[in-house]
């Protein structure tokens, strides 16, 4: 157990969101699924890999969910650490009416993760207009093209704020925690290696450096922060890295991550 929380319960996030994802203190990799449940009813966002499959079901019955209650599975891109566990989400839900909501784009990678004979239906969200009506709990979903697969899209959580953003505010987190945030200091400091707070662990190194590989170019990064700076996000919910849900913090990571240079193919050309 960690100081700011029991991960191996789901933790809520925000009013009817849950991690859900798995803590592996020898990982410097955590992958963040989220749970959101409206009532009866629930959504899956970016579920997970095939390994941490088991993991993240446990979390989902503790929440009180139970499988054939999951309604749909949002994918935000087509890896598989948040796809790989696609076809167990399908066996175990036994849910005929089972939406797995993407991209057209990244969907024609996404149907390689299960058998063509499964009931589940890939849903493109454009034909939706790129919004849900998830009873009575609207999801907006925002292209953020290249950031970092051609598909690549986030969800914002109208009702409590929330941007679920996949890998964009991601993190290889040496040292991880759920919940992040800054000090008053952090926000104009250059001395990433040496902490003038004294700091245990400095988040940022880890977070531009995941950004700088994973991300392809300065370009699409920028892009997507532009869009989402305009959002009037109070939570950040990424599949890797921790949350941040102070309004300071997450415009500057905004903006740090607006600026960012040396990004993937940035880095070498
Ligand atoms: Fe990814
Ligand atoms: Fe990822």
């Amino acid at each position: 157990m960690d100081i700011n929380g029991n991960y191996n319960r789901p933790v809520k996030v925000a009013d009817g969101i849950f991690w859900i994802g798995v803590y592996e203190p020898e990982a410097n990799l955590h992958c963040n699924a989220y749970l959101l449940v409206e009532g009866e009813h629930a959504l899956i966002i970016d579920g997970g890999s095939r390994p941490d499959f088991a993991n993240i079901m446990m979390k989902i019955l503790q929440a009180g969910v139970q499988p054939q209650k999951i309604a749909g599975l949002i994918y935000q891109h087509y890896d598989p650490d948040l796809c790989g566990s696609l076809s167990n989400y399908i066996d175990l839900c036994d849910n005929k009416d089972l939406k797995i909501y993407s991209k057209a784009s990244n969907n024609m990678f996404l149907r390689y993760y299960f058998e063509k004979s499964h009931h589940a239906k890939l849903t493109d969200i454009g034909v939706s207009n790129y919004e849900l009506d998830f009873y009575g709990r609207r999801l907006k979903f925002i292209k953020t093209p290249y950031t970092h697969a051609a598909g690549s899209f986030v969800t914002f959580d109208e009702l409590t704020g929330t941007l679920f953003t996949s890998d964009l505010f991601g993190s290889f987190s040496q040292k991880w925690r759920l919940f992040e945030e800054f000090n008053d200091g952090c926000l104009t400091c250059n001395e990433y290696g040496n902490c003038p707070n004294h700091v245990d662990y400095c988040p940022l190194p880890d977070l531009i450096s995941f950004h700088q590989h994973v991300m392809p170019c300065n370009k699409s990064l920028s892009y997507s922060m532009g869009l989402l700076e305009k959002l009037p996000v109070k939570i950040i919910a990424p599949q890797h890295g921790s949350v941040y849900n102070k309004k300071r913090d997450i415009a500057f990571l905004i903006s740090l991550l607006k600026d960012l240079k040396e990004v993937g193919m940035d880095a070498i050309a």
